[in-house]
C-alpha cells in the first residue's frame, strides 16, 4: 500500500460512479463484480470514505478548502459531469434530453431516479456510440416506443458502437432502410476511399446472435444528418427535428462531415443527445476545449500521459493537483480503461509524493476534515454505513425475489442506514 493514507470524497452516497449509475442495470454479473472490487478497496484500513459530499465551487467543500486542510496531494476523478449541449434552437423544449440524465434515471441515481421525463413514441437519438445503444435498449425493450432513429452526422464507417451492444436491439433494425441507406451512401463513401459494405457486414453479423425482440419498435440509422433545430408546438413539446444533410470529406487526417445547406425534418416527438459528456465547469479547475487543462510537459508522466493539472493563464502547474479517468479524458473508453487510468494517476501521485515534504501530523488533517464535515449539517456516509445499506438492499432483493435491489432516493438510503 506504499504507506499512503487515502481519503475518498464522493458526491454520491455509494461508490461506483457510472459503474453503478451508468452501466445498464441488467448487467447484473458485471455490476456485481465491480461492486465487489469497490468493496475490496474500501476494506483497506488506510482508506477512508466520505460519501454524500460534493466537492467544487458550488459544493460542500471546495478544492481550496481541501488544499488548506493540508492534504499532500489531490487526485481528481470526478468523471465528466458537464452536459455537452449543441446550442440549437429548441433545446429547452419538453422532450429534449441528454443521455446522461436518462441513464441516471433508469439506474436510480438520486434525484434522477424519481424525476419525470417526457418520452414520446418517436425518438431521435443523436450519435452512434454505445451510449446511443444503451438508450435504444431502454426505449425498444423497456418502454417499447414506436420508432427509434439514430441520427449520425458522418457515415456507417464512423459508427462508434460495438457488436456486443448492437445484439441487444439489432432484431428491431429496419433492414430494408439499412439497405437503402447503404445504396445512397456508397458513392459518397467511395469518394473518401471507404467501403460501406464493411460497416454493413459488421451490423448484419450481429443478427444471428441478436436478442429475440420484445416490441415492434422500428429502429433505424439515418446517416449524413446533422441536427440544426428542434421544433416544438404551442404547448412547448417537441414535434420535429430539423437536420442538415452532410457529405464526407477528408480533412486533418480523418473523414469529417461537411454540411450541404439542404435540410429536412424528422417526424419525432423526443430528441435525446447521446454525444458524450464534458467535465464539470463549476468544479474549480481550468478548462479549455471542454477538458481540464493538463501540464503540457508533465513532471510525473505515466505512459507518456500527463496527469498534472495546469493553469494556462499563469503558465504553471496547479501545485499538488492531479486528474485521472473521465476527468482526464471525458467520455473515453470502457470501465477497465478508466480503472487503468485511475491507477496511472495514482502512480503519478506516488512519484510526486517521493519528493513532497513529509507531513508532521497526518492525523490532524483527518481530524480537521471531520470537524468541517460535522459543521455541514448533512449526513456524511462512512464505511460502516455503506455496509448497513448493502445489507438492507440485499435483504430487500431477497424479499422481492429480484437479482438486485436499489433504493431510488437518498431519503430511503439514509433511513436504511439509520441516519434519518
Ligand atoms: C451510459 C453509460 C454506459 C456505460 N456502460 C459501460 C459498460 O457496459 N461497460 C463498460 O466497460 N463501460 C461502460 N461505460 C463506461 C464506464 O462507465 C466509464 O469508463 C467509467 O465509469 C468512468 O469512470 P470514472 O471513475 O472516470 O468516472 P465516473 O464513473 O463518472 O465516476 C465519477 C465519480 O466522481 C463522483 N463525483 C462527481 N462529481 C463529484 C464532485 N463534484 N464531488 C465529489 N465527487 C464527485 C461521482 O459520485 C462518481 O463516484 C458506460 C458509460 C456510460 C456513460
Ligand atoms: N456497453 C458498453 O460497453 C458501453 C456502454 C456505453 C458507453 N460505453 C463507452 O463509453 C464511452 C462513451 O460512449 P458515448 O457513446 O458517449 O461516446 P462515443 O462512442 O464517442 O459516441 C458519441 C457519438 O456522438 C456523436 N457526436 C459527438 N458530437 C456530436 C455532434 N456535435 N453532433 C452530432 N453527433 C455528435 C459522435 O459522432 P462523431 O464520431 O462524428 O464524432 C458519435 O457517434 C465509449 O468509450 C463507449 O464505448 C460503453
Amino acid at each position: 500500500m506504499n504507506n499512503v493514507h487515502v481519503v475518498l470524497l464522493n458526491r454520491d452516497i455509494i461508490p461506483g460512479g457510472l459503474a453503478e449509475y451508468g452501466i445498464f442495470y441488467d448487467k447484473y454479473k458485471m455490476k456485481e463484480g465491480l461492486r465487489r472490487q469497490f468493496q475490496q478497496i474500501l476494506g483497506i484500513p488506510m482508506i477512508d470514505y466520505f460519501g454524500n459530499l460534493t466537492i467544487g465551487e458550488n459544493g460542500d467543500l471546495s478544492l481550496p478548502d481541501l488544499r488548506a486542510l493540508g492534504f499532500q496531494s489531490l487526485l481528481v476523478t470526478v468523471g465528466a459531469q458537464g452536459t455537452k449541449w449543441l446550442g440549437l434552437p429548441g433545446e429547452n423544449l419538453i422532450g429534449v434530453y441528454h443521455a446522461k440524465d436518462l441513464v441516471f434515471h433508469y439506474n436510480l441515481l438520486p434525484p434522477y431516479g424519481t424525476k419525470d421525463f417526457h418520452i414520446g413514441k418517436r425518438v431521435a437519438l443523436i450519435g452512434a456510440g454505445n451510449v446511443m445503444l444503451d438508450i435504444a435498449h431502454w426505449l425498444i425493450r423497456v418502454l417499447k416506443v414506436d420508432e427509434v432513429i439514430s441520427v449520425v452526422r458522418r457515415g456507417p464507417n464512423e459508427i462508434k458502437f460495438t457488436k456486443e451492444e448492437l445484439k441487444i436491439v439489432v432484431r428491431n433494425l429496419d433492414l430494408a432502410k439499412l439497405e437503402s441507406e447503404m445504396v445512397r451512401l456508397q458513392p459518397i463513401a467511395d469518394a473518401v476511399g471507404q467501403n460501406v459494405d464493411e460497416a454493413k457486414e459488421l451490423i448484419l453479423s450481429t443478427l444471428p446472435k441478436g436478442l429475440e425482440p420484445v416490441s415492434t419498435t422500428r429502429f433505424y440509422l439515418d446517416f449524413l444528418a446533422s441536427p440544426t433545430h428542434i421544433l416544438g408546438n404551442a404547448q412547448g413539446y417537441v414535434n420535429g427535428l430539423e437536420v442538415e444533410n452532410t457529405t464526407l470529406v477528408c480533412a486533418e487526417g480523418e473523414v469529417q462531415a461537411k454540411r450541404l445547406g439542404t435540410k429536412r425534418i424528422l417526424d419525432v416527438d423526443t430528441v435525446i443527445f447521446c454525444i458524450g459528456d464534458k467535465v464539470d465547469e463549476s468544479f474549480g479547475l481550468p478548462i479549455r476545449k471542454n477538458a481540464f487543462v493538463k501540464h503540457p510537459n508533465p513532471l510525473y508522466p505515466v505512459d507518456q500521459l500527463s496527469y498534472e493539472v495546469y493553469d494556462p493563464d499563469l503558465n504553471r502547474p496547479i501545485d499538488r493537483v492531479f486528474v485521472a479517468g473521465w476527468s482526464r479524458e471525458a467520455s473515453s473508453g470502457l470501465v477497465g480503461v478508466a480503472r487503468k487510468d485511475g491507477e496511472n494517476g495514482a502512480r503519478a501521485v506516488l512519484e510526486f509524493l517521493q519528493s513532497a515534504p513529509r507531513l508532521v501530523d497526518p492525523g490532524s488533517i483527518l481530524d480537521e476534515l471531520i470537524a468541517k464535515l460535522n459543521k455541514l449539517n448533512k449526513p456524511i456516509i462512512q464505511k460502516p454505513d455503506l455496509q448497513k445499506l448493502a445489507e438492507a438492499e440485499a435483504a430487500e432483493a431477497a424479499k422481492l425475489g429480484l437479482p438486485a435491489f436499489k433504493y431510488a432516493t437518498n431519503e430511503e438510503m439514509l433511513a436504511a442506514m439509520g441516519l434519518s
